[in-house]
Formats: C-alpha cells, structure tokens, sequence
C-alpha cells in the first residue's frame, strides 16, 4: 500500500508509543449528518467559508487541495475558502467584497473556542451574516468546537446553530478524520468514506508489531537517526503543486509535535520544480545540515503528452509522446540521485495513486510516525506550551493598546 524506501541504517528498540487509533472514529450517524449538511450547502451556497487556524483548517485545505482539480469546474463541491488564519485587514477587506457576488455557508472551527485569530474573523464575519441572511444566517453558520466547553460553544448553543464536537482527547493538529475535517472536505465533492477507508487501513497496517516492516516505525526511526547524526532539517518535498498545502498540514504536525524542550528537527517544505530553481542550489551545496523525504504518488488522474513536431525547434523531440507525468517521475529519480550524491540523505514515500483512500492512509501514516518520532525524542508529541507565548504577549499588548485608546 505505502512503501517506504530509505536507506538509512536504523536500530529499532521497541518504544511504548501512544495510541491514535481512536483519532479515526467518527460514528455512522455523525457521518450521516456531515454528508447531509454539505449536500444542503451545495444546494444553497456556492461558498463555504472555513474559519479557523493551524490544526482547525490546515488539514481540510490540504485534503481539498490534493484532491479537487487544480481549475474550479462545476464537476466538483462548492469553493473552499478560508478566513482567521491570518490578521491582515486587507484579505478581510477583500473576502467580504467577495462573498457579497456569492451565496454562502460559514464553518467556523476552534477548539478552545478563543484563539484570536479566528474568533476575531468570525466577530465580523457573523456580523456580516446577520446583515446580509437576517435570521436565516442562524442556519448558515455551522459550528466545530469542544462538546463541554469555550466560548464559542456558549455562542453557539445561544444562537442556536448547528453543531460538530471535537473530541476533547483529540488535539487539532491530529483532528483531520473529525467534524473539523471531514464537514470541509465533504463539502468540497470529495469522498469521505474513501478518506476514512484508507485511514483505517493505514491504522491496521501500522499497528504491525514487527517493526521492521512497518513502514511509520521506519521512517520516524530514520529520521531520527539523521537527527542524531547532526541533519537538523527535513525537507518534504513532491512533483505535484497540489500537495503544497499538505506540506503545510506536515509541517505544522511535526513542528508543533517535536519541536519542544530544544529539541526537535526543523520541518520544512519544497515544491518541485519551482523549487528546484529556487532552493534547489541551498540543498545541493549549502550547508549539510538537511535531509529529504520525498512523497510520490504513482497515479494521477490526468495527463499531458507531449507532441512531435516537424522543425524540432527547441530540440526535445526525444521526448515527443511521452506523458509529462512521467518525465516528472524521471526528474524525481534524476533530484533524488543529484542530492543524494550532494550528501543529502533521501527517503521516499511512495503510495499508488492520488485520491482519498490514499491520501487518507498518508494523513494516518504521518500522524503515526509524528506520534513515534516524538516519543523517540521523549517529548510529549500533543502539547504545544511554547504557542501560548507569543499570544501572552500579544493580547498584553493589545490590552495596553486599548487602556490608551479608552484615555
Ligand atoms: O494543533 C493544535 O492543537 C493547534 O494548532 C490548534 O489547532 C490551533 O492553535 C487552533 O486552536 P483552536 O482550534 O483551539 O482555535
């Protein structure tokens, strides 16, 4: 199903790692309702709107990136678009002018129900609402937040809007086979059971006790060993432009899981080619201090050939009716051995085809490995205290802000 190729020598100890296997249990009447509401937005709404921030969207707009077609057609759900990821009052400027031309749903998602960002976006989005639906917007606007607890719970239960839990065991960054994905990413046209279906053989195939051939245990102690021969950063790398968003989801899983107690190797990410011509010089001869995982999928679903032609102008007629996926693979063959020969260690993720069985079973496979990678490091893989401190000193100062404004 995923192979994972690396040849890095690894010793594998046997680690108590924590459990994620309840990450993946939505109930069939939960699923019901997901499926039900994003059909009534595809009927009523050409837009969803996700507010939310780090692991309450990264994973929904990596999923919907990997999987919807790179040019909106009407084949698929409705536009996913999302708002309190950002502070910048010219993009709220600017989405609100844009949601005007649409018809639209809001999904606002946050745990704590508080985080800035987000509960900033939705103070004026609902506001916008309200003004534009009256009291229909109570109907357009679907909540994702804890079942017991925050504020965002109290507005919600308040104003009556309809409502998904976040299961208090579930961190957000490990949430993606939850409400917090799955309403998004339904609403998008994209096959959830298929998503959950290879999560949950990813989750039967990575419980393999043998370590040696399960693939999570491979690449977290791989990785792991890099780290502790002084390779310092990760680079997730891959040939399709629509995994650009799931790098992010990974680097924010690794980053936020990891990087603690001054530990933790630096996740970053790079999309090939264009980074091959940006970065690509840095990771052949700049410093040694990375390693690469490249992530391929052997079957996407449309393809280019490319033509012969008389004259041969530019001279690639060596290449005429080859399909361009497949010189992308070679290209992917040709970085690997270039890099490798530059002393960057590479590893390759390889799963058979791109769509949401198995972008589901990678999803699974990456939260296991994160969950392994971080018990090797003994940091505590669901926690992220170091977030809080730039928020202190955030909201200190907007309050100091706010005193002088008052006087
Ligand atoms: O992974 C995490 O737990 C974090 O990235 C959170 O998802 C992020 O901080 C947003 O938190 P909340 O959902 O409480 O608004």
């Amino acid at each position: 199903m995923l192979e994972f190729h690396s040849t890095i020598q690894t010793q594998f100890s046997s680690h108590p790692v924590p459990d994620i296997s309840h990450y993946n249990q939505s109930t069939f009447d939960e699923l019901f309702e997901i499926a039900n509401i994003a059909q009534e937005i595809n009927l009523k709404a050409q837009v969803l709107l996700v507010i939310g921030v780090g692991g309450s969207f990264l994973g929904a707009r990596a999923v919907i990136d990997a999987l919807t077609p790179y040019f909106k057609t009407d084949a698929y759900g409705v536009e996913v678009i999302y708002a309190g990821q950002n502070m910048s009052g010219a993009y709220l400027n600017q989405l609100l002018k844009y949601l005007d031309t649409k018809e639209i749903y809001v999904n606002v998602i946050s745990k704590s129900g508080s985080t800035m960002e987000p509960a900033l976006a939705f103070r004026v989005v609902k506001q916008y609402m309200e003004q534009r639906y009256g009291i229909e917007s109570k109907l357009r606007i679907i909540v994702t937040t804890d079942a017991e607890k925050g504020i965002l719970k109290e507005v919600a239960d308040k104003e009556g809007y309809r409502r998904f839990v976040i299961p208090s065991e579930v961190g957000g960054r490990y949430s993606i086979f939850t409400p917090v994905g799955l309403l998004p990413i339904a609403a998008a046209g994209i096959d959830i059971q298929a998503f959950i279906d290879g999560a949950k053989q990813a989750e039967c195939d990575l419980s393999n006790e043998n370590l040696e051939q399960n693939p999570a245990y491979q690449y977290a102690f791989s990785r792991y060993e890099l780290y502790k021969k002084g390779y310092s950063v990760e680079l997730l790398a891959s040939f399709e432009p629509r995994l650009n968003k799931l790098h992010e989801w990974w680097k924010q899983l690794f980053g936020e899981s990891e990087g603690k107690e001054y530990k933790g190797l630096y996740p970053s990410t790079v999309n090939y080619s264009t980074d091959l011509h940006a970065i690509g010089q840095f990771i052949q001869e700049g410093s040694r201090i990375m390693f690469e995982t490249l992530i391929h999928f052997e079957e996407v679903e449309a393809d280019t050939e490319i033509p012969f032609t008389l004259d041969d102008m530019d001279g690639l007629n060596y290449l005429a009716g080859r399909s361009m996926n497949a010189i992308n693979a070679t290209s992917k063959d040709g970085v690997a051995l270039a890099h490798e020969e530059g002393d960057v260690p590479v590893m390759k993720i390889v799963l058979p085809k791109l769509d949401a069985y198995h972008v589901g079973y990678l999803m699974f496979f990456f939260m296991k490995a994160c969950v392994i990678s971080a018990t090797l490091l003994e940091v505590n893989p669901f926690d992220q205290p170091g977030v809080e401190a730039y928020k202190q000193k955030m909201v200190e100062l907007l309050k100091k802000d706010a005193l002088v404004i008052q006087k």
